[in-house]
């Protein structure tokens, strides 16, 4: 829906002329309901010709709101993807997007710097270093602006405005500023760390300052929400009723109340539930086993290649299993799907060479002229093919060392439509609060890893059933949707009840 009301554009801000999205006629329309995410929900495709295109892009964020989206009249603001180039405004798939243009300098401070060299480690239990730069961080408050000017100039009065994940953790607060009779919803994707490592960010202050500028914070889990009222009460001073936090302005007087809490993502079930059942997609998975060679038990790992994932840890007990001869591979193979992520990251670029290098380890060791212990797949696959790996594969692997969900837990569950398989869990991911019929484990325990792997290939088969059953219910219950609503609706409920506005 869209109104056009002059009191509203009237309060509108100057666009950041140097880089703001560029809003022609047809975008001075304004908007209901507003998702704001680091990336557009699609990538451009160029083909043979040199001719481009868009296209809806894979992963967890579009997978989640592109129904939300379809549903509504909204409009999706984000970056393009693409350095120095300025995109009009555009519709694809029924949603309405605003491109952000980012400079080749702020990819790298914003992007490649702070959101992933700084709080994506930190967020993520410090597994590798952070890395703190004042430069880094002045581009991420410009950019965070930049997203905060264009929400404020196309959304319509008292509409509600969804922020999504850690790269725009600032923008709640600049866009309460700017249009403070906006309903202000923020989403963290990503886990929110404890107060004793949140600590050691110079701009922990400021950066809470920016969240607590929402009416709702929603969190993966009910301990990421704890951790961040914590951390609001220990460096803001502000006063924490369950999980209400009373926010203060400058002169010290309570502007607003936030609420912070936990709305576990998931998936769009119906269309893995779908796909699942689709005949070539179930002859494409029996031809997967037998071109691995008809293995008694396929094991698959699918990955963004991410530090946080314990690719490493998982191909280790592996790799001990083989050793040990609990497995061998006549009867076993590990199919390790690992994405290509922030390619242009210095732990990214060594974690490849890291993880490759166990790979051609593991193989040289334990390979046979007709088998082969790990298939390493440096690739993006279509969903279709993923679906069709999920349902080749006997025992799934999330072994992360810090995620905020994984959904791929959730997927693999979903497509096992047979209920048959068995599904590996780090205790460390969201989905652990959510499967807790999935063999539970901590991944930094190698000896623990080796055993819930040996227990997933060994379950009998009428336990592995019941196990399975149970997380599919809980997954065919709790969709996507079901967490889009539930978020919304909370939101939608303070905005009635006026809590957000003390
Ligand atoms: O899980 C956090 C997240 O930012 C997702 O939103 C995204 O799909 C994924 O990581 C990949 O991130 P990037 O946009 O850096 O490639």
């Amino acid at each position: 829906m869209s109104s056009s009301n002059t009191t509203a554009r009237s309060r509108q801000p100057a666009a950041d002329t140097a880089a703001g999205p560029h809003i022609n006629k047809a975008d001075k329309r304004e908007y209901d309901f507003i998702v704001v995410s680091n990336r557009l929900p699609v990538d451009r495709v160029v083909d043979d010709d040199g001719n481009s295109s868009w296209r809806r892009s894979p992963g967890g964020l579009v997978t989640a709101l592109g129904p939300v989206m379809a549903k509504t009249d909204g409009a999706w603001i984000g970056w393009n993807g693409a350095s120095d180039e300025h995109v009009d405004a555009f519709t694809h798939d029924e949603m309405r997007l605003i491109p952000v243009s980012l400079t080749a300098e702020e990819i790298e401070y914003y992007y490649e710097g702070f959101s992933n060299a700084t709080l994506w480690p930190l967020y993520h239990d410090v597994i590798a270093p952070p890395e703190f730069h004042r430069h880094w961080w002045d581009a991420y408050r410009r950019v965070n602006r930049r997203f905060a000017e264009a929400a404020a100039l196309v959304a319509a009065d008292g509409a509600t405005v969804w922020i999504q994940d850690y790269q725009l953790q600032l923008v709640p607060k600049m866009l309460r500023e700017l249009r403070p009779d906006l309903c202000i919803g923020f989403f963290n994707h990503i886990p929110f760390p404890p107060t004793e490592i949140y600590a050691q960010l110079p701009w922990r202050g400021l950066v809470l300052d920016g969240l607590l500028g929402a009416d709702l914070i929603g969190f993966q889990r009910s301990g990421d929400a704890g951790n961040f009222i914590r951390s609001a009460r220990r460096f803001r001073g502000y006063s924490v009723k369950q999980q209400f936090v009373q926010v203060k302005d400058d002169d010290g007087e309570i502007s607003h109340t936030a609420r912070a809490e936990a709305f576990p993502i998931s998936i769009q079930v119906s269309k893995i539930n779908e796909l699942a059942h689709r005949e070539d997609i179930i002859e494409r998975s029996k031809q997967i086993r037998r071109d691995l060679g008809n293995p008694k038990q396929v094991l698959l790992g699918v990955d963004r290649l991410d530090y946080t994932k314990g690719i490493g840890h998982r191909l280790k007990a592996y790799a001990e299993l083989l050793d040990d001869g609990q497995l061998n591979v006549e009867d076993a193979i590990l199919v390790q799907v690992a994405s290509p992520s922030r390619e242009r990251v210095e732990s990214y670029r060594l974690l490849r060479e890291e993880i490759e290098g166990s790979v051609g380890h593991i193989n040289g060791q334990h390979d046979t002229i007709e088998h082969a212990a790990v298939r390493y797949l440096h690739h993006s696959y279509p969903v279709e093919e993923m679906v069709a790996l999920y349902l080749a594969a006997d025992v799934m692997l999330v072994t992360a060392l810090r995620d905020g969900m994984n959904l791929v837990a959730k997927e693999y569950v979903t497509a096992r439509v047979q209920t048959t398989g068995a599904l590996v869990l780090s205790e460390f991911a969201g989905a652990a609060d959510q499967l807790r019929e999935a063999v539970l484990m901590n991944p930094h325990d190698i000896d623990g890893l080796k055993n819930a792997i040996m227990k997933a290939v060994t379950l009998e088969p009428e336990e592995a059933q019941r196990r399975m059953k149970k997380m599919r219910r809980q997954v065919l219950d709790h969709d996507v949707e079901h967490w889009s609503d539930s978020f919304l609706g909370t939101l939608r409920e303070l905005k009635e009840s006026g809590d957000g506005n003390d």
